[in-house]
């Protein structure tokens, strides 16, 4: 069976705009311009990875395209409409998971669902295929409390693909892993998002995971004046982690990637 986003893969450069950041600035305060004059253009079903500097406003942009964070100058547009907290087709994704501590795995899944309002069969049904993709059936009754880390962020992975946004925001989800659980993820996230014909912005400081993932890595400049270098990642799918390890192209785009990370940093 061929995915859906597979297929539009091979269309994506005449896929629709999905997220339209247009001169966008943002200021806190009178003094901190926290972004300027950033430009950036997703179409649907496209993975970007967003790297740059601490501090350059990596997670101030998320938030910008979450419309969480007042824009100061310029315009944001997400499925064609700005950005507002709350939205239904947007998920965000953060380093700390928000796991409800009082409901078991299975419950955190289908929570989400219980919002989206399906039938309690048909939300049992899709929270116990969700949790199998990322090999969780089996702690289905734990409480977040008694899981790892990996397991507290692959139990996110499920409810957030579970209910089927167009877009997801993630800001260095896997920042807290080890590396070998963060290669289960990679190949998890990877498995999740083919088939599911979203459009994902994805923040890391990590640059083989921005490469593992990514249809492309955008680098956002030191100060945040813009956008300064885009690396287009074309390693074939479906990826898996542990053999782009072994792929020489995977190492020259490491290397081109760090390079241009480092000028960003001037
Ligand atoms: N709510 C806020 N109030 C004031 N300054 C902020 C706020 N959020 C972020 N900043 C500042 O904006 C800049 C960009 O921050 P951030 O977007 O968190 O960077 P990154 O995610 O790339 O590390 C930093 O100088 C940070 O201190
Ligand atoms: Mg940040």
């Amino acid at each position: 069976m061929v995915s859906a986003p597979l297929v539009a893969d091979k269309a994506k450069g005449s896929a629709p705009v999905e997220i339209a950041v247009r001169d966008v600035a943002v200021n806190f305060g009178p003094r901190l311009r926290a972004l300027s004059g950033v430009n950036l253009t997703i179409r649907a079903c496209e993975f970007v990875a967003l790297i740059g500097a601490s501090g350059c406003g990596k997670t101030t942009l998320l938030n910008v395209m979450a419309g969480l964070v007042p824009i100061a100058a310029g315009s944001v547009n997400v499925c064609k409409t700005p950005p507002r907290a709350g939205r239904r087709d947007i998920c965000y994704i953060l380093a700390r998971d928000a796991l409800l501590p009082w409901r078991s795995v299975l419950g955190n899944v289908e929570y989400g669902l219980e919002v989206s309002g399906l039938a309690r069969e048909e939300r049992r049904q899709r929270a116990l295929a969700y949790l199998d993709r990322v090999g969780l059936q089996d702690y289905r009754d734990f409480y977040p409390s008694r899981l790892s880390q990996g397991m507290r962020q692959r139990t996110s992975l499920a409810r957030a693909f579970a209910v089927a946004r167009s877009v997801y925001l993630m800001d260095e989800p896997f920042s807290a892993l080890d590396s070998q659980t963060k290669l289960i993820l990679h190949n998890q996230l990877l498995d999740l998002w083919e088939s599911s014909g979203a459009t994902v912005v994805f923040v890391t400081h990590d640059i083989g995971e921005a490469i593992t993932l990514a249809d492309r890595v955008v680098v956002l400049s030191r100060l945040g004046t813009g956008i300064t270098d885009e690396i287009e990642i074309d390693l074939a799918r479906p990826r898996s982690a542990e053999a782009l390890q072994a792929d020489p192209r995977y190492h020259d785009l490491y290397r081109r990637t760090w390079t241009s990370l480092r000028e960003s940093m001037k």
